[in-house]
């Protein structure tokens, strides 16, 4: 299959041998990445956990400096306006504010849900990417992948299709829902798939800041150029602990 399919070389085995209860969900790495940065308020934008050309050529350095440095910063900086009010969600994570909105005042909570969706989305989707992280291997993340799509080729169709389907911005994301399977969906804007009750696996970052200064309109490519970079060995090990 191509190098560029998302889903690695190997063939996904169709199984059900998706076991275990509960989850785990850890805050630690978004707060400990928080406290590297250091501006006003809270929230800190973490680090790239990599320089801004090490996805080269698949997504080119200026991409990942005005993504990281500007877009990204701007949520951290705009979740901190929303909350300087709010001592009570100051004392939250990021996500624990995306999966507890219904908590937060309405009269913040729209900016809110942006731009704590906002840190959260890119701080995953930073930590997803790495360059030469080695292929998808067998175990409970190909079995279950391979429940959903059967094979990796399907599986790179059905996600490019989600990616180009989706009107406007947003994200598509690899969730698991609450019977631990893998679901494909999208969302719009910053919205994650906590809202709907899903654990967020793997987001891919469909926004046009994401893409256009080396892609501009081919959507399409930039979502092949990603699957050459994407982290299996963390979303492997995130997955684990979602199904723990
Ligand atoms: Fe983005």
């Amino acid at each position: 299959m191509s190098s560029t399919s998302l889903f690695s070389r190997r063939h996904l085995l169709r199984t059900s041998a998706l076991a275990g209860a509960g989850f785990f969900i850890s805050t630690r790495v978004t707060r400990t990445l928080a406290q590297a940065a250091a501006p006003s308020g809270p929230f800190k934008l973490p680090p790239l956990p990599y320089a801004f050309d090490a996805l080269e050529p698949y997504i080119d350095a200026r991409t990942m400096e005005i993504h990281h440095d500007k877009h990204h910063a701007a949520y951290v900086n705009n979740l901190n306006k929303a909350v300087a009010d709010y001592p009570d969600l100051q004392k939250m994570t990021a996500e624990e504010l995306v999966r507890n909105l219904d908590k937060v005042p309405e009269k913040v909570r729209t900016a809110v849900r942006n731009n704590a969706g906002g840190d959260y989305n890119h701080t995953l989707f930073w930590q997803s990417l790495k360059k030469d992280a080695g292929p998808l291997q067998e175990g409970p993340l190909q079995e279950a992948l391979g429940e959903l799509f059967g094979d990796s080729e399907t599986g790179h169709r059905e996600f490019l299709a989600k990616a180009l389907g989706l009107f406007g911005s947003g994200w598509v994301w690899l969730s698991v829902g609450k019977d631990k399977k893998i679901v494909l969906e999208t969302t719009p804007n910053q919205d994650t798939p906590w809202a709907s009750g899903n654990q967020p696996l793997f987001g891919l970052d469909v926004w046009e800041h994401a893409y256009y200064l080396k892609y501009q309109n081919r959507r399409a490519d930039y979502v092949s150029a990603v699957a050459n970079v994407i982290n299996w060995p963390f979303l492997q090990d995130r997955f684990d602990k979602l199904t723990a």
